[in-house]
């Protein structure tokens, strides 16, 4: 590594940092070279460099003694010779401090010694949208966005893709192993003896209008549900929690469903505990007069496929929400609800249902072209291109490409697939994309293959909201068992009026 790389971690999401949804924080990673440069680090070396003469001459050095866990330390693969410190001088006082690394990590706020008058705040951090900010230690999720790698756990995504199932997807990340025969058993039953939802909400999603967007009526509905299960507030009772998340999983599917129908005015259909996770899904959303609902075995795979692929993504925007809204101790329905709510922007999952409203807008490959010098004259974005986190290639987009093919060799090809293929093929060689390192990613081909199954556009995000519940409900029990976690409080830089006198109101111009 030829310069020194630093993250700022800190114990709790947001704490020393501005507060900024549509904000990916990063995970540390064990063994893995920090991302991104921490904001100020050039101003840093900079004051080392003009302070080295009179460092000599003053000596003074403030070691800190605050590292990270060292489980996983660099240090162990890197030899014991290499001292992991970084030592920042402080050209106003002359003072340098020596901090820790550990995971090419120091902590923000080992920066708070840094002061010039005994009762200064101290120095802080500012990272608006966490470019380089990591607020968790976690053990669900690894990526490394260089090399286009997802691991769920230490698995592959490719592997799970291909060999598991998503409930047994779920249930490792939930519960950190594959499961045994058994253990798959009982959490099946479990998940499926819980699918049902109390009459009750089906009153109150009849009162939506009949043209309510889906993902509104489940952000709402999950928020409901925290009202019918009062023992859901015990957040720190293990059988409480495991109660929730079969509820939870169990529930998600048949609430998309039934809003699904509602939008339609068709009668809701009840869940069916013999079909899997994702059969049963398509029977509450298809089914119409046949006595018993078959689903078709390709596209029962095909979506089971997309729900491992989607079930969690550590500290992207809707993750940081549930541990951000986590952190206050509540319910997980509304912490849950929270997530769906972030989960809604077009930046996040809502780009899938954008990226077909782009290609209709398109409307055919000759004007491809020209819709790509828009977007490189900053009219207008390509929806589905770009990650603040993979900048070679997004490995769910590769496996999703595969199994749209599957979905069109069954339904049909998608006119769309031509003018998408298109602007994937203009924008991989086009300078604008490259030097930007702007790939497709998951949602790029998503929507085209929601699109032959006979889903509606607005019910794309849902798609992706009905997966991710485990890898919420994963993140927020870390968060939740995590003991130097507390409630997300990020600071601020306060460039606002000093203080003024309050005006009486004829006296205002
Ligand atoms: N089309 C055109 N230009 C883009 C795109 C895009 N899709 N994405 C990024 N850029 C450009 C930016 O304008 C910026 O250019 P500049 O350096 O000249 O200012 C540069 O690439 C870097 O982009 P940032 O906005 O800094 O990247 P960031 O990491 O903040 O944003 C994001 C990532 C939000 C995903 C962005 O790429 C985007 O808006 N993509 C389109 C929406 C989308 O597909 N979202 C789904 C993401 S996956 C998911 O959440 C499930």
């Amino acid at each position: 590594m030829s310069s020194l790389r630093l993250l700022a971690a800190i114990p709790f999401p947001f704490k020393p940092l501005r507060l900024f949804h549509g904000a990916q924080p990063l995970t540390v990673r064990p063994g893995h070279t920090a991302a991104l440069h921490f904001p100020g680090f050039l101003l840093w070396c900079k004051v080392i460099v003009i302070a080295a003469g009179w460092l000599a001459a003053s000596g003074e050095v403030i070691r800190m003694d605050s590292a990270l866990p060292t489980t996983q330390s660099k240090s162990s693969e890197t030899g014991a010779s290499r001292r992991e410190t970084v030592t920042i001088t402080d050209n106003r006082t002359g003072k340098s401090y020596e901090l820790p690394i550990t995971h090419d990590t120091i902590r923000a706020m080992d920066l708070r010694q840094i002061k010039v008058h005994p009762e200064d705040f101290g120095l802080i951090s500012y990272d608006p949208a966490y470019n380089n900010t990591a607020s968790c230690i976690s053990r669900i999720t690894y990526i490394d966005g260089d090399k286009g790698i997802l691991r769920y756990r230490g698995y592959s995504i490719e592997e799970l893709a291909e060999k598991s199932t998503y409930l047994e997807t779920a249930y490792l990340l939930l519960r950190g192993e594959l499961p045994t025969a058994a253990q798959l058993k009982d959490w099946q039953y479990n998940v499926t003896h819980h699918t049902f939802i109390h009459e009750s909400i089906k009153k109150f999603l009849d009162g939506f209008h009949y043209d309510a967007h889906p993902m509104g009526m489940v952000i709402s509905t999950i928020a409901a549900l925290s009202t019918f299960y009062n023992d859901a507030k015990d957040i720190f009772n293990e059988e409480s929690r495991r109660k929730q998340t079969y509820r939870l999983v169990g529930k998600m599917p048949t609430i998309a469903a039934f809003a699904y129908r509602h939008t339609l005015g068709m009668p809701y259909v009840y869940p069916d505990n013999d079909l899997s996770y994702p059969g049963n899904f398509l029977n509450m959303l298809f089914r119409t007069s046949e006595t018993r609902y078959r689903p078709n075995p390709t596209l029962e795979r095909a979506l089971d496929i997309l729900f491992i692929l989607h079930a969690d993504h550590e500290q992207n925007c809707s993750t940081n929400t549930v541990r951000g809204v986590g952190s206050s101790h509540v319910d997980p329905y509304s912490a849950t609800a929270a997530a769906i709510a972030a989960l809604y922007g077009p930046l996040h999952g809502g780009a899938n249902e954008e990226v077909v409203r782009m290609l209709h807008e398109i409307g055919s490959v000759q004007k491809v072209p020209e819709f790509i010098k828009r977007v490189k004259a900053g009219e207008t974005k390509l929806m589905g291109f770009g990650h603040r986190v993979y900048k070679n290639y997004d490995p769910r987009a590769r496996i999703i490409k595969r199994v749209a093919y599957e979905v069109f060799d069954l339904m049909g090809k998608n006119p769309l697939l031509e003018i998408a293929l298109e602007c994937e093929r203009i924008a991989l060689e086009d300078e604008y994309f490259v030097k930007r390192k702007l790939y497709p990613n998951v949602d790029f081909y998503t929507g085209l293959i929601y699109q032959s199954m006979g889903f509606p556009t607005t019910m794309f995000p849902v798609l992706f909201a009905i997966p991710r519940m485990s890898g919420w409900i994963a993140q927020w029990e870390e968060l939740l068992l995590d003991a130097e976690q507390k409630i997300a409080r990020p600071r601020q830089i306060y460039l606002g009026y000093d203080t003024r006198s309050y005006a009486p109101i004829e006296q205002r111009l």
